[in-house]
């Protein structure tokens, strides 16, 4: 199963919608960076990225229920913050009230709200779009 960059929303929302993932800031003239798994010409798992220069925003990682627990969303997970050091990208923030652990068990770490870099606290998930409750975390991916 390969991960292909991807530039049709019109197969990532709705998978993302069905895994109850947010969707309204995704616009379509400046979307975020998706790569993703397709399995006989579908869909079945999708990862993102928001990039603020030396920052990014990981979001949108979802697997399709059937294909779940084969390890595709930690295959996203590794595939991204490879490609993300080797764009200039030192640290990967996200939110999640869902996935806290699966992402602490690959080595994200909670991170201070308040200690944020500006761009992060400007994403719409940040300010607003992601509830409060979520976990807050980051990730150092820069090899050098
Ligand atoms: C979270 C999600 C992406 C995981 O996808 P997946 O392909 O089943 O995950 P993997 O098979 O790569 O799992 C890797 C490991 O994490 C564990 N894991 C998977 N989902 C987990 C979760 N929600 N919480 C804790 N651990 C989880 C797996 O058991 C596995 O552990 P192991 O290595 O000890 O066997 C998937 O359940 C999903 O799409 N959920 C809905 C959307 C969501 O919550 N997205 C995350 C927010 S950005």
């Amino acid at each position: 199963m390969n991960i292909e960059p991807l530039s049709s929303l019109d197969e990532i929302l709705p998978l993302l919608t069905d895994c109850n993932l947010p969707i309204s800031d995704i616009s379509a003239a400046s979307p975020p960076q998706f790569f993703g798994i397709q399995v006989a010409g579908s869909l079945v798992a999708v990862i993102g990225m928001e990039t603020y220069q030396s920052v990014g925003l990981l979001r949108s990682l979802a697997v399709s229920q059937a294909f779940r627990k084969r390890g595709l969303a930690r295959k996203l997970v590794i595939f991204l913050e490879n490609f993300a050091a080797s764009h200039g990208v030192d640290s990967l923030f996200l939110l999640t009230t869902s996935a806290e652990a699966f992402f602490l068990k690959l080595g994200y770490t909670p991170a201070s709200r308040q200690k944020a870099p500006q761009a992060i606290q400007a994403t719409s998930q940040f300010s607003g779009l992601c509830p409060s409750s979520s976990a807050f975390l980051f990730k150092h991916v820069a090899t050098g």
